[in-house]
């Protein structure tokens, strides 16, 4: 049955049928970029086709159309994420334009003696704003630590959420070992031990976890298009109705004022204002239609098996893929967890992470190496650089048994090369 659908929906993303170095594609890199469903780029075709001029400016149909276009998916991305109204949505160009967006916008409200917290867990694009907001105000940064698991230190979190904290950002899901936060325990303690702001980073969390925001309720939760296979340059800023009055815009421009002269402005009120200047229009347009694409997709997977839809069917490759690469020699996973999310990474004993990778990608299989924007997390768990294998729901168990096959591959003929060059050094320092 799986089998089926799965060709049905591989059908539906033209790259997944390319060659690489001679060989098929097996993209595993989908924690960076997910691929783009045909149905976008036929939206984005038509649109620009029939419907393209730019919106909240002009009264000709054309711009009332576009307009149209444009506020539907506001409308489509509070459905998606459970928001109370369309107003909570404020489209931006990515995750770290709105992590960016926030720490300006909460700027001035800090004072001297106010604390933000983050985790040892986050991303760079959540770690460094709130670094330097931190160091730029003189307030005091209380960075989260993981155990060797790549845990969150729970203690330490309640230790340092207090009344003098003014933000407490975290990630939704590891970008780097797939480990999911307990947000909505964290939120609540926030609430119960602070006045500060919540902002989850939801990044690689829409994609895998797909919470609630009228359940959970953050003040703010960001999260980038393309992860989901829109075009990229589009991103959401969810910010709490109640909290909007508190916050002035941190970048300023056409489209968000009543009037203006020299020495008096009257701003909008709602979404408008925090998105100064022309939007990334068109993709939000296509933005609209991936998020069409997959809540249609997951209602139709949806069964006893996989309760979740496709969501269940990424679990289960994951787990299959951990389990593989966890057998091979040398090889390390980051991270211990019971509940893997959308990737696994790895360190192999005496091999670089991009020796690692650029081997992998004569096999065809495109996995991640580096440190993946998570410096201080990775060198919690005394590692420098890893490989990551992320998944997406058009992952088949054919590819996770390629990918394993060749890792195993890569680590014979790298450890073997390496006793070879060893024992001909050797020979010649004897001769
Ligand atoms: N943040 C993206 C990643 O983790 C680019 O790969």
């Amino acid at each position: 049955m799986i089998e089926k659908q799965l060709e049905k929906l591989r059908q539906d993303f033209p790259i997944l049928d390319i060659k690489v170095n001679n060989r098929p594609l097996v993209y595993l890199d989908n924690a960076a970029t997910m691929q783009m469903p045909s149905a976008v780029m036929d939206r984005l075709q038509s649109f620009y086709t029939t419907s393209n001029a730019n919106i909240h400016r002009g009264i000709h149909s054309l711009s009332e159309q576009s307009t149209k276009d444009y506020e539907a998916v506001r409308k489509k991305v509070s459905v998606f994420l459970g928001a109370e109204s369309s107003e909570e949505i404020i489209f931006t160009s990515g995750t770290t334009a709105a992590i960016n967006m926030v720490a300006g916008m909460v700027s001035e409200q800090l004072q001297t003696g106010d604390e933000i917290v983050i985790t040892q867990m986050e991303h760079h694009s959540n770690f460094i704003p709130w670094q330097q907001l931190a160091q730029k105000k003189g307030v005091k940064l209380n960075v989260v630590p993981v155990d060797c698991n790549g845990v969150l230190n729970m203690e330490c979190f309640h230790r340092m959420v207090n009344g003098k904290t003014r933000i407490v950002a975290m990630t939704e899901l590891s970008n780097l070992t797939g480990i999911e936060n307990p947000v909505e325990e964290m939120t609540a303690y926030v609430r119960d031990h602070s006045a500060a702001y919540v902002l989850i980073d939801g990044a690689q969390g829409v994609v895998h976890c797909r919470r609630n925001m009228s359940v959970l309720r953050p003040d703010f939760y960001c999260f980038s298009g393309h992860k989901l296979g829109a075009p990229t340059g589009t991103g959401i800023l969810y910010i709490r109705k109640e909290v909007q009055s508190q916050l002035s815009p941190a970048w300023y421009g056409g489209g968000t004022v009543t009037s203006v002269s020299a020495d008096k402005i009257g701003f909008l009120n709602g979404p408008a204002v925090f998105e100064p200047g022309t939007p990334n229009y068109a993709g939000v347009v296509g933005l609209g239609e991936v998020l069409d694409y997959w809540m249609n997709k997951e209602l139709e997977m949806i069964s006893e098996q996989y309760p979740k839809g496709w969501l269940s069917w990424e679990c289960e490759l994951l787990t299959y893929l951990e389990f593989g690469l966890q057998a091979l020699d040398g090889v390390r996973i980051l991270g211990t967890t019971d509940h893997r999310k959308g990737c696994v990474s790895v360190c192999a004993a005496g091999i670089h992470a991009f020796d690692f990778c650029k081997f992998l990608d004569q096999y065809g299989i495109a996995a991640r190496s580096g440190h993946h924007c998570a410096m201080p997390y990775l060198q919690a768990m005394g590692a420098e650089y890893a490989v990551r294998f992320s998944v997406a729901p058009y992952n088949t168990m054919d590819e996770m048994d390629a990918a394993i096959w060749a890792c195993d591959q890569t680590i014979k003929l790298l450890n073997g090369q390496r006793e070879h060059g060893y024992k001909r050094s050797r020979k010649r320092h004897f001769e």
